[in-house]
């Protein structure tokens, strides 16, 4: 039976609880949600980002045509350009292996081009079956313009190539392609950005995740020139896009920066969804594990993020909320939430730098919550060394992140009911439950009532990752699948969307009597912080709500029915399951399916910190 409490006060949830993580990812940006339908449109994909890529990545050339790389470039940020001989054309395939059209639908075509004598350019849309929309021609003459032309679809297609071709010598640069019908006017792909708008998110977290963190911290370098696998920072991502130096990233593609800090900021808007940035630490996590000791290349990142608060906020007559307002919004985004870093495996190198990142957020802008991390694991000395030290200094948020078993989930809905009520609240930034079946969907599903219940304390919560073009697959599961044509939610996406479309004012306390759960007698510390190096389990007891005994165990006899799993070492000793190193998390499974239940189980012992 469950029994609720209606006059009950619960916690209150905030409309903001539920919210979306965008990471680059998966071509979650180009070839995804930004609608940019020409691949390497400024043939600036090199090796040097990835060892299959050359300029021409994703063209082919029928007669002679050159990637360029010299003074004639089009502008300092764009290096490279095309040389096409006259009788000559370049085809694009797109994403997917084929641009996709729609009949009836309008397509925008631009070039940047220049000639030095008039050159008759044609521009054609088709198929392996023949011509999709009927040919387009500009005649480009003299310097670097812009040249546009607009087809129509005449026939449907996820096969389509776009092909440029030049009667006389010409060069060309942001060979682009772009669906008339877009989010909102906005540039977005508009089947995903409507799925994501459909979730109703309370905010959106961009631009990742390891993407942010990771790569040289050097930003876009003038001096210099490319700085290749530069970490994402947000300078490199705004303005006109023939501008935006195009950049490697951690995930192994190029990324055009079309979809940028102000398309963020942009769609957050659009959705109704509050705008969260992270921003990297100079420490980098995911593999990597490296903080940065030059002390001016940190105060630059610093001086950049109080930059992108301006810029999101600033009023117009600010340096960057000028930018802000050149681009098309005088109006504020109301950023009132930014991360620094993304799962630093040092701690307090990271914590270090976080600190001077908070101060300087804090001084300038004090109604900004500035958010922290936790590290790269849900325990472990990693995950308690970075709590401790957010908790010591009062941090606001600190961000978790775990990627888990349904079973986990199903077990750990209690994570939170142990949390400081007055330590740092929760953004928990990134979970999921390793798969997109209805059963992950369904432990997803039971884990955010214990979120919910605790709202207090958990404040944020963002399944990961967002999207995942199926061709491109570095990560799942993902949330929303797509390809050149279609996109489709998973069991996981139902899920989020339930919770996000019926956010609560409070949470009514209820009791269930009914559910069977672990009792003690077991042994040890099972859900305590005081975790010795070495703890014994024995009488494993799951007894009913009646207090019918479902299941006991004292390990007296034979064990081998249970099996062991986690970080730690065990052994049966004298009737006992003894732990005897100490280790984050450690699980007994008992084989087999226990008649009250639809999964084998586990009997589990975490080092909980209670945080
Ligand atoms: O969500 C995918 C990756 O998982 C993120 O980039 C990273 O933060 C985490 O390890």
């Amino acid at each position: 039976a469950i029994t609720v409490d209606p006059k009950g006060s619960g916690a209150k949830i905030d409309d903001t609880m539920y919210g979306v993580f965008f990471e680059d990812i998966n071509r979650a940006a180009d070839g995804g949600l930004y609608a940019e339908l020409v691949q390497n449109r400024s043939f600036e994909y090199s090796t040097a980002d990835n060892n299959s890529y050359t300029p021409l990545t994703s063209w082919a050339v029928s007669g002679t045509a050159k990637a360029v790389n010299d003074d004639g470039r089009l502008n300092a940020r764009n290096r490279t350009y095309l040389s096409l001989d006259g009788g000559s054309s370049v085809t694009n395939s797109g994403y997917n292996n084929g641009i996709s059209v729609e009949s009836g639908k309008a397509y925008d075509f631009s070039v940047r081009a220049r000639a030095d004598a008039a050159s008759a350019v044609t521009v054609t849309l088709q198929d392996s079956e023949g011509t999709l929309a009927e040919a387009r021609r500009v005649t480009v003459r003299g310097g670097w313009a812009k040249y546009r032309a607009t087809f129509t679809a005449t026939r449907s297609s996820t096969g389509g190539r776009l092909t440029v071709a030049a009667a006389d010598p010409v060069a060309l640069d942001m060979i682009s392609l772009l669906p008339r019908d877009t989010y909102q006017g906005h540039g977005l792909r508009k089947d995903l950005a409507e799925k994501i708008a459909a979730l109703h998110p309370g905010f959106v977290r961009f631009p990742g995740g390891c993407l942010v963190n990771t790569g040289s911290m050097r930003g876009y370098d003038e001096a210099s020139g490319y700085q290749r696998k530069r970490s994402y920072q947000w300078k490199d991502t705004i303005g006109p896009v023939e501008q935006r130096a195009t950049n490697s990233n951690f995930w192994g593609y190029n990324q055009s920066y079309g979809l940028g800090y102000y398309e963020y900021f942009q769609f957050a808007e659009d959705i109704g969804a509050m705008p969260l940035p992270v921003v990297p630490a100079l420490v980098t996590g995911c593999g990597q594990n490296k903080a940065t000791d030059d002390d001016a290349l940190l105060k630059r990142h610093i001086q950049d993020t109080l930059d992108l608060i301006e810029f999101a906020n600033g009023p117009v007559t600010s340096e960057w909320g000028k930018k802000r307002a050149q681009m098309g919004h005088p109006k504020p985004f109301h950023l009132t939430h930014l991360e620094v870093g993304n799962e630093e495996n040092l701690p307090n190198e990271f914590f270090a730098r976080f600190q001077q990142f908070r101060a300087a957020i804090e001084a300038k802008y004090p109604d900004v919550t500035v958010i922290s991390n936790a590290g790269p694991d849900d325990s472990g000395t990693t995950f308690d060394t970075a709590w401790k030290l957010n908790k010591d200094a009062n941090v606001d948020m600190v961000d978790e992140h775990y990627y888990n078993s349904p079973q986990w989930f199903l077990q750990n809905n209690d994570r939170y009911d142990a949390y400081d009520r007055n330590g740092p609240k929760v953004f928990l930034g990134e979970y999921a439950s390793g798969g997109n079946t209805f059963k992950n969907a369904l432990s997803e599903a039971a884990y955010m009532t214990g979120l919910e219940r605790n709202a207090d304390v958990v404040k944020l919560a963002s399944y990961a990752p967002l999207l995942a073009n199926e061709d491109y697959v570095q990560w799942r599961p993902d949330m929303i699948w797509f390809n050149n044509h279609a996109s489709w939610g998973s069991a996981d996406y139902e899920v989020q969307k339930l919770f996000m479309s019926n956010v609560g004012d409070r949470v009514v306390p209820s009791s269930a009597t009914t559910t069977p759960s672990l009792s003690a007698p077991i042994s040890g510390a099972v859900g305590l912080s005081t975790w010795a190096t070495t703890a014994a389990y024995d009488d494993v007891k799951v007894t009913g709500a009646d207090g019918t005994t479902l299941l006991s165990d004292d390990f007296s006899g034979d064990a081998s029915q249970w099996t062991h799993t986690g970080t730690g070492s065990w052994s049966l000793q004298d009737g006992q399951y003894v732990q005897t190193d100490e280790a984050a998390t450690n699980t007994m499974v008992q084989a087999g399916d226990p008649a009250w239940h639809d999964y084998d189980l586990q009997v589990k012992a975490t080092k909980k910190s209670g945080k």
